[in-house]
Order: C-alpha cells, then sequence, then structure tokens
C-alpha cells in the first residue's frame, strides 16, 4: 500500500473517533507549499455538515496527528497544512528501490475484462488510426500492474464487405482460377494467388472501382455473402487472404509491442450467429423490416436517433453488428467476464451504444458485466485533417513508422552503426509512436507533428527513455549493491521525493479513469526533476559519503519508476542512444 493511502486510512479513524461520520480523508498536494507540503481540507466540509466553527474541528484534528505530521498549522478558514517528516517519506521510498507494488493500491477485488482492441482489417493496410491500439495495449498492462485479468483480443476484421471486394477484384485478374469454377472438383491450391504487395494495390483499385460500377459492387457482395455461407471455392480463397495479409498485420502488432492474448477475427463469431439471432428471436425482439431483420433498441427517452441493430440480410449474409453480438456471445461462454471494453475509434460510439443496448435487452449479458466502449479521436496531419502521404494518398501505419524512423535514426550518435543502429531508432521510434499517442487525452483529436514528436526536449518518448539511459549510465559506475537513501540533502532531492509520494495517486487515476495520459505526464515531470537534479549535483565527486549514498540510492529508485512506468506503455528502453 502506498504512503498516502496509508495516512488516509490513520486520519479517517481519527477523524472517524472524533465522532465524524465520513468515510474518506484526502491528504492532498498543497496549493500553498510554502505552508506544508500537504493539505488537508476536510475541517470546513464537516463544521458545515455539523454546524461547528471549521478552525475549531481543525484544532482538534491536528491535535491527534503523530509525529509523521510536522510543520503542523492551520491557515484561513480551517485549511490544515502539513509536511511529512523525511523519516516517514524516506522509510517509505527506500522500499520502492526494489520494489514498484508499493507505489499501486489495489483495490480488493480483481476483475476478468476482456479488451478488444487493435482490430485490424484483413486484406486492407494499416492506416494511421490503428497506432491507437497503443491505448488498449497500455491498459492492459496497467490493468495488470493492478492485479486485474485482462485478456486482450485483436478481434481481425476477416468477415466483410472489404475481403468481397478483393476477391471480386481477384477474379477480374485471374479469372481462370479454380477458385471460381463452379465445378470445380479437385482439390484447391495450397498457395495464395496473391502476394501481401499486391493486396495493398488490390484493395484501393477494388474500393475505387466499386464506386463507379454498380454490377461489380454487387458482385463483390455476392462473393462476401459466399465465403460468409461457406460455398467452397470462395471460402478456399477467402482463407488464403486471410492467411497472405494477417502475418503483415501481425508484425506491426509485435513491433509495437502490442499483445494480444487471443487473435479471434470476426470469422470465429460466426459459429455463434445463429444462436445469436435466435436467441434474439426467441425473445420476440426481431421483427423484418424492409428484407432486413433487424432489433429495435430505441427506448423513450432517446433524445437522439437510434437506428435499430441489422442483423441479417436477406440474402443471409450477417453485418456488422451481428458479428460484434455474436462475439460478445462467445466472450460470455468462454470467460463469463466482468466486463468487456471496447477501445475502438469515437465514431463507433453509436454502433457500440445500440450493440450494448441489444445486449442487455435482450439478456445477451447480465447487468453485471459491464460492456464499455472507450473511443478514441483521430491522428491529423500536419494541416489538421486527415493524415496524407506527400502524394495525397492516405497514410499508412507502416508509412508513419518509417517517418518517425528517418526522423530519429540521424539524431543517434555516429559510433553506433550497423544492426546495433537499427534496433535503437526501431525501439526509440516505438517509444516516439507510443508516448505521443498516449500522451492526449483519449478522445481528443491530435495533430502528429513529427519534428516535436521526436525531439529530445520536453514531453516526448526520446526524452524520457533519455533519461532512463542517462540514469543507467550513471548506475554503472558504481558498485552493484544496495543503496539506501539517508537523509534529504538539498530541495532538488526533496521536490523529487515529494513527486514520488505522489505516483500512488497518479497511477490510481490512470486507473480509475482509464487515462494514460496520466502517467505520460507524471513521466515528464520526474523525468524533468531527475534530470534538473542530475545537472545540479556532481554525484560521482560527492566527498560527503551520506549524501553520495542517498543521490544513488535516489537514483536507483527514480531509475526504478521510470522503467515500470515506460514498461505500463510499452516502451523499451535502450542502454545508448
Ligand atoms: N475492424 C473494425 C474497423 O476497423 C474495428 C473493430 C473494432 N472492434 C469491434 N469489436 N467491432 O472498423
Amino acid at each position: 500500500m502506498s504512503l498516502l493511502t496509508l495516512l488516509e486510512a490513520d486520519l479517517l479513524k481519527i477523524v472517524n473517533d472524533l465522532g465524524y461520520d465520513i468515510d474518506t480523508v484526502k491528504l492532498e498536494k498543497s496549493k500553498l507549499p510554502e505552508y506544508g507540503e500537504y493539505q488537508i481540507n476536510t475541517a470546513m466540509m464537516l463544521a458545515k455538515r455539523y454546524g461547528e466553527n471549521p478552525r475549531d474541528v481543525a484544532e482538534k484534528i491536528v491535535a491527534h496527528l503523530d509525529d509523521r505530521f510536522t510543520n503542523v498549522n492551520i491557515q484561513g478558514p480551517g485549511f490544515i497544512n502539513v509536511t511529512l517528516k523525511e523519516e516517514t517519506i524516506l522509510d517509505y521510498l527506500n522500499k520502492g528501490i526494489e520494489d514498484f507494488s508499493i507505489f499501486v493500491d489495489k483495490p480488493n477485488k480483481s476483475r476478468t475484462i476482456v479488451m478488444d482492441y487493435g482490430g485490424a482489417n484483413i486484406a486492407k493496410e494499416l492506416h494511421v488510426g490503428h497506432l491507437r491500439c497503443n491505448i488498449g495495449e497500455a491498459m492492459r498492462r496497467l490493468l495488470k500492474v493492478f492485479g486485474d485479468k485482462p485478456i486482450s483480443d485483436v478481434h481481425w476484421g476477416d468477415f466483410g464487405t472489404p475481403i468481397g471486394l478483393v476477391i471480386r477484384e481477384i477474379q477480374e485478374m485471374q479469372p481462370d482460377l479454380p477458385y471460381f469454377d463452379k465445378d470445380y472438383k479437385g482439390e484447391y491450391p495450397s498457395t495464395s494467388p496473391v502476394t501481401n504487395e499486391e493486396l495493398g494495390i488490390i484493395y484501393p483499385r477494388a474500393s475505387k472501382r466499386k464506386k463507379e460500377d454498380e454490377a461489380y459492387a454487387e458482385e463483390a457482395k455476392s462473393f462476401t455473402e459466399q465465403f460468409q455461407k461457406g460455398v467452397p471455392g470462395i471460402r478456399a480463397l477467402w482463407r488464403h487472404i486471410v492467411d497472405t495479409s494477417k502475418p503483415h498485420c501481425q508484425a506491426i502488432y509485435d513491433f509495437l509491442n502490442c499483445k494480444f492474448d487471443l487473435s479471434y477475427g470476426e470469422s470465429d463469431a460466426d459459429r455463434y450467429a445463429d444462436e445469436t439471432i435466435e436467441f434474439l428471436s426467441s425473445k420476440g425482439l426481431t421483427r423484418m423490416s424492409d428484407g432486413i431483420l433487424i432489433m429495435d433498441v430505441n427506448q423513450s427517452d432517446d433524445n437522439k436517433k437510434m437506428p435499430p441493430l441489422l442483423l441479417k440480410k436477406s440474402n443471409g449474409s450477417i453485418l456488422y453488428d451481428t458479428t460484434d453480438l455474436a462475439t460478445i456471445k462467445e466472450r460470455m461462454e468462454d470467460f463469463n467476464p466482468d466486463a468487456i471494453w471496447y477501445f475502438v475509434d469515437e465514431r463507433q460510439n453509436l454502433h457500440f451504444e445500440q450493440t450494448f443496448r441489444g445486449c442487455y435487452k435482450s439478456g445477451l449479458v447480465p447487468p453485471s458485466t459491464e460492456l464499455k466502449f472507450f473511443g478514441f479521436g483521430t491522428i491529423n496531419g500536419p494541416d489538421g485533417k486527415p493524415f496524407k502521404t506527400r502524394d495525397g494518398g492516405v497514410m499508412s501505419l507502416e508509412g508513419l513508422i518509417k517517418l518517425v524512423y528517418d526522423h530519429i535514426e540521424p539524431k543517434i550518435k555516429e559510433n553506433i552503426t550497423g544492426d546495433e543502429r537499427t534496433e535503437i531508432a526501431s525501439k526509440l521510434t516505438v517509444a516516439t509512436l507510443k508516448y505521443s499517442d498516449l500522451l492526449p487525452a483519449r478522445k481528443t483529436d491530435y495533430i502528429f507533428d513529427v519534428d516535436k514528436f521526436t525531439s529530445f526536449e520536453g514531453r516526448t518518448g526520446v526524452y524520457a527513455v533519455y533519461t532512463t539511459t542517462r540514469l543507467k549510465s550513471l548506475l554503472n559506475k558504481f558498485e552493484d549493491k544496495k543503496y539506501i537513501m539517508k537523509c534529504v540533502p538539498n530541495k532538488d532531492t526533496l521536490d523529487i521525493l515529494v513527486k514520488l509520494t505522489e505516483l500512488s495517486k497518479t497511477l490510481t487515476s490512470a486507473y480509475n479513469d482509464v487515462s494514460t495520459n496520466y502517467i505520460c505526464e507524471y513521466i515528464y515531470d520526474l523525468a524533468s526533476l531527475y534530470n534538473k537534479f542530475y545537472a545540479n549535483n556532481n554525484i560521482a565527486n560527492e566527498s560527503n559519503k551520506e549524501y553520495q549514498e542517498t543521490y544513488i540510492a535516489l537514483s536507483k529508485l527514480v531509475y526504478n519508476v521510470l522503467h515500470n512506468l515506460l514498461d505500463i506503455l510499452g516502451i523499451e528502453e535502450v542502454e545508448k542512444m
């Protein structure tokens, strides 16, 4: 348990023992540090509730504070200001040199949470928006730190219309392939008729033609229907397309350190589709409308339009809504989770609201399971519009990775060469992409400013990683043994210590609010304080041995904290850069 949480529990006991019936007392960072590092602002609230004088209430609380609190004073109407005794802070933080868990206030109950993020669409290139899988990944790591059981699922988009289009285009290019011959009785070829590079060209071409040629669009739709139904030739070709495209998408997820426990796709939910539809129908919740089986999910108090869920077309094909409902059924059966969380583009908000309503209304999901959508904003180009390449095309995620890599690589020291240079540049690229993606509030759109994001200064992944590299090379100069912080030699040290006592609150906020940006901000603040301390103090030549040991221990502590926080973001360190 963290120091602040422990102290807050003790303060609560004091207040309760004084006869006030409340359930939390907060020890907050002071807004007036000249009166003390922390504030307790409970007295005013209690005075109001119990009809007493706030200063008297404050006096009563203060009378019971033990010697872990120093410099206790009351300001204004009843603000209690305190400073924590150095020994109390040092005892606590010395444990953190080895053990990050002292910063984590784990809840009593651990939850099983299925996390849906990634969502790459087979046969289409990943685009810049797919970078935002980093949010789900960071949250997965944070949940683990807090003792939950996250189960991440990439949920491949492998069963929808894009693949029908690609098949139609392949037919155009290679009409004689046996997959298109209805009377073909032999075995289908074991290798794919198209490469991944070809798919990269085929999909955009097909998608363009679909808009111009209605018959073509209809034929593509019919292919979608056929592979969904399992018509052998088309299904075999579908399999080749999936097997060709998937490893390529997977490689990008691997590069970005995104780890999926499950590699299911929309197609895996297909076997639950009929059951799901039957279930909804058995509850009397479905009806036919314009040849489509639908389920109404609107409510009388809706203040916006709430369209029905679309379940099945007259030709038998299922839709995006059906797949998500079926996937939820599958996840409930497999894991009976406490929650299913979706990290998806904010523009899909309505789809998920409809889906969740359908689940609760029908009883497909019990009220005790939380279905929650965490929408994220768009990544824009320097002009504030959707990111385009120089020739006006859509920026692929690979293109973005390359752009960052090309900015970072020249900044690495010249004497680092060969594979080592490539590896370091790659890790710094990932650090840049992740940090800049996790820093803004989740829902806001942001402009990808490659110069700013690859800078060695400011709120960037490189700055954070650079600080750990500096720490490691400093620590390498000293014998590897146990060091303990013994005193607080100066203000630079104190500032870092106070910041570290706040870490538990930052982590709890990030966890409760599902917001990785708090962690990014914290990393920046801590790294800045440390770098200031490093510039002002000559650790290697410090003659006072007690100070020197404290500095080394403090450096180890800061390193351990940054290391763990970067790991939550999915960022790896480097030995040099
Ligand atoms: N493949 C989808 C898309 O790109 C995202 C999938 C999100 N997850 C889900 N369960 N629908 O739009």
